[in-house]
């Protein structure tokens, strides 16, 4: 073994994951529970049976939208009875989700949960969704930001949307990378979450049309700020993915050449970070007009992330489906082991449909680097028969009428 496999090796003796699960009106499920064993998970099921809905709420458990990147409206169970109707406009139920979990992590155990709680505002007619918010507890204690969940559990997730991430706009692919920021650095996720909504703030100021100066140069001040200090923390990443990579190739996946593409972080190759900050200030305050014109606002908002398949030099977007899938499973692989090394604990990996697309080989191989990695993988399909090869490793689940067997 390398010094870095005996190391891993070492880090991951003491498993980490979700051992209890608790549903409650949350998508198909009424009530649901699952005792799970920190081992791989494999939950069949039919089309629409609800497989993918339980990664989500695991999902749930770490900061943002959840897989799915859904409206917390939707999210709560619908049944017929429950949709509202002409005869019945107060048709929104009391009922709303809920996802509870024990989590285990360095031996020991912690209670999440969090649910949908409703503002006093929510009999506004005009928006009713807008006013729910997602409140996270742990231990029984109501906890004010999310990133805290970053401390006890993270996860990483691959789904079948993603198998377009390398295509089409930038913002999927700048979430997917500033999710793995977070897992490195907790504050990321409030700093993104801050930026977005000072940047709101500004753009809504701006289009009113009668702003606010003062005002405004707060908000840019605060953006610079935060501005800076994402785009550092996005540099930092995929350096140490990068480093990582070609320290520790992959044998099996293709390795990949990740970069970032956006002025800001560019700026920072060759400047101090005060003077990229002063910049960035004033290019913020030279792009009010921007606004008003409906043209874009440069600037870590709008940063792409660029993936290259490294033996090929050839962009991600220009790879086969297949190969793009296999670029992503790589990165994952390299980010789950780089920040197991850093954080102390492994994370959680959600994989939803993932082998359905790989050929035999490949998808042995993963098979084969999630027992090495001794990770909890909840892992999807409708085939239980492609996991043979994990028969006395993994639990395997079934779920049949919103029930898992
Ligand atoms: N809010 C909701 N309430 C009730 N059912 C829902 C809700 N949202 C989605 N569903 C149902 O969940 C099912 C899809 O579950 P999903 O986990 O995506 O299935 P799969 O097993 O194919 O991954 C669909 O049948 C859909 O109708
Ligand atoms: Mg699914």
């Amino acid at each position: 073994m390398t010094n870095l496999a005996n190391k891993l090796y070492a880090v991951t003796q003491e498993k980490s994951g979700v051992t209890r699960l608790t549903l409650t009106d949350f998508r198909n499920y009424a009530f649901l529970r699952i005792n799970a064993d920190l081992s791989p998970i494999i939950i069949t099921g039919e089309n629409g049976s609800g497989k993918t809905n339980i990664l989500e709420a695991i999902s749930f458990l770490t900061p943002g939208r959840g897989i799915r990147g859904a409206r917390l409206a939707d999210i709560k169970r619908i049944t017929p009875a429950l949709i509202p109707d002409e005869y019945s406009p107060t048709g929104i139920s009391n009922t709303n989700w809920a996802v509870s979990a024990t989590i285990q992590k360095s031996g020991e155990e912690t209670e999440i949960g969090t649910a949908v709680e409703k503002s006093a505002r929510e009999t506004d007619d005009d928006d009713i969704r807008s006013f729910d918010r997602r409140i996270v507890k742990i231990d029984g204690n109501k906890i004010s930001s999310q990133s805290e969940l970053g401390r006890y559990i993270s996860a990483i997730w691959l789904t079948p949307q993603m198998d377009r991430l390398f295509r089409g706009g930038s913002q999927p692919r700048r979430s997917f990378l500033d999710r793995l920021v977070y897992a490195f650095d907790v504050e990321h996720a409030k700093r993104t979450a801050t930026f977005e909504h000072y940047y709101k703030e500004w753009y809504q100021l701006l289009k009113a049309g009668t702003p606010d100066n003062n005002w405004l140069f707060s908000l840019e001040d605060n953006m610079a700020a935060l501005g800076v200090a994402i785009a550092a923390a996005r540099r930092e990443q995929i350096a140490k993915l990068n480093n990582f990579i070609e320290a520790e190739p992959d044998d099996t996946f293709p390795n990949v050449i990740l970069e970032l593409d956006g002025t800001i972080e560019k700026m920072l190759d060759e400047k101090p970070a005060v003077e990229v900050e002063d910049f960035y200030r004033n290019k913020l305050f030279s792009q009010r007009r921007n606004v008003i014109y409906n043209d874009n606002v440069d600037g870590v908002n709008r940063t792409d992330f660029k993936v290259y398949y490294k033996k090929k030099r050839m962009p991600a977007d220009l790879c086969s489906t297949g190969e793009q899938k296999s670029l992503l499973i790589s990165i994952i692989l390299a980010q789950t082991k780089c920040q197991t090394l850093d954080k102390g604990f492994a994370p959680v990996l959600l994989l939803d449909e993932v082998v359905a697309h790989l050929d035999d080989t490949k998808r042995e191989a993963l098979l084969e680097k999630i027992r090495d990695l001794n990770v909890q993988a909840w892992i999807t399909s409708t085939d239980a028969e492609l996991f043979s090869s994990l028969r006395n490793e993994a639990q395997f689940l079934e779920v049949r009428n919103n029930q898992v067997f």
